[in-house]
């Protein structure tokens, strides 16, 4: 779908992302002013009873609209969470079953995660758990939530031993994105979801690469009606890949641009020293770099895409770190096979690939990118 040259949005009009996934096709509304109308997408669910489950933070701005929307279609009641990354475990989905037990949930019962990825993570894998799975809608609140963790189907929690670690796949019966609600992110935030962003365009489609590259001045701004055809875009983007390989044996890994790296500098710095978009804005520079050494992008293409990660206001560069250190951390991700290291490059400007890379060419481009 080509929403970029969709009609202009009437004041209650959505975009619709279709995510194709066989007999669990779901679809993303993006637009401004639906919150007020999540009862449109919820009552369809015909659900018995409904549990808001949502971050402190998010509650203050926008729990008692969600509620009000929601009471016209079945009881519904609500659960503010304490949720943060270092806080994204067990316990906090044990709380959220519990708040499902305390509000006597039953298997036709549909849980609402409002809220950042954090949130929806977690709250999504209490609903992938609880009576084997009951049915969600994600509504999330934050840039990266609302072109990313919103949008596949994956939920968890982090273990001591690593992000992430404990989940389920489970997919939400329909998602809602508000950029409307996107006014009252702090900066940070927002550059922290243009990561994602750029991501999307360099690994699958360089015209939108090219868009965004030219509104990112309005998007760093947080300018709605800028965000408004770019979140639809990426979570169409997303959701393609994701349609193809729902449980990442090929393609969706592709969606890993940027997050080897990435992934080391949050493990070194440190859990919360760095947003994770940040971390990721640094990440596809590193990528572009080593793409360029591998003589697949040329030096025009990195220093294009540095540029636009450094307009998004995200860090080009984050040092402190060995190489050996981030070789280590790198062996260690998740996504490492059999201790070798596989990256996500780049063949060109919207095109993405996956190769094993000797180490002495990950050093060069880590050495590039000031680490000791
Ligand atoms: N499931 C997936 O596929 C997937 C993909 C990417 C990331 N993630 C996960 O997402 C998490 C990061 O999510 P995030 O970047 O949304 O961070 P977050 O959930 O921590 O939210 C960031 C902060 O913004 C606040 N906030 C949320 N919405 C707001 C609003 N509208 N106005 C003002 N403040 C608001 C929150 O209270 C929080 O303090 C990580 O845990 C990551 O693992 C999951
Ligand atoms: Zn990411």
């Amino acid at each position: 779908m080509d929403v970029m040259n969709a009609p202009p949005l009437t004041a209650d009009a959505a975009l619709r992302v279709p995510v194709a996934l066989a007999g669990r096709e779901y679809t993303i509304h993006v637009g401004t002013g639906l919150l007020d109308r999540l009862s449109d997408w919820v009552a369809p669910l015909r659900p018995t009873s409904i549990v808001v489950v949502t971050d402190p933070t998010v509650a203050l701005l926008y729990l008692d609209r969600t509620v009000h929307s929601l009471s016209s279609v079945a009881r519904t009641e609500r659960f503010v969470l304490a949720a943060s990354e270092e806080g994204k475990n067990l316990s906090a989905a044990a709380q959220v079953i519990d708040a499902l037990v305390a509000a006597r949930a039953d298997r036709r019962s549909v849980l609402v995660a409002l809220g950042g990825g954090v949130l929806g993570d977690i709250a999504g894998f209490a609903a992938a758990i609880f009576m084997r799975g009951i049915r969600f809608v994600q509504v999330p609140t934050t840039l990266l939530a609302q072109v990313d963790s919103s949008v596949g189907g994956k939920t968890g929690v982090n273990h001591s031993a690593g992000k992430n670690l404990i989940g389920a796949f489970h997919q939400p019966s329909v998602v809602v994105a508000d950029t409307d609600l996107l006014r009252t992110l702090p900066p940070r935030e927002v550059s922290a979801g243009l990561a994602e962003i750029l991501k999307h365009g360099l690994l699958a489609d360089a015209d939108y690469f090219s868009l965004v590259e030219a509104l990112l001045p309005r998007l760093v701004e947080c300018d709605v009606a800028a965000l408004t055809p770019v979140v639809a875009q990426s979570c169409a983007i997303k959701a393609a890949v994701v349609a193809r390989d729902e449980r990442e044996s090929g393609d969706r890994a592709l969606l890993n641009l940027g997050h080897t790296f990435g992934h080391a500098i949050e493990a070194l710095a440190g859990y919360g020293q760095w947003l994770h978009g940040e971390a990721v804005g640094c990440g596809l520079c590193l990528a572009a770099d080593l793409s360029r050494r591998l003589a697949l992008i040329d030096a025009a293409d990195q220093t294009r895409i540095e540029d636009a990660v450094a307009a998004a206001r995200l860090p080009t560069r984050i040092q402190g770190f060995t190489r050996a250190a981030a070789i280590d951390a790198m062996r260690g991700d998740k996504k490492a096979q059999a201790g070798q290291i596989r990256f996500i490059l780049l063949e060109r400007i919207g095109r993405a690939t996956q190769r094993v890379v000797p180490a002495e060419i990950v050093e060069a481009t880590l050495a590039a990118g000031g680490y000791a």
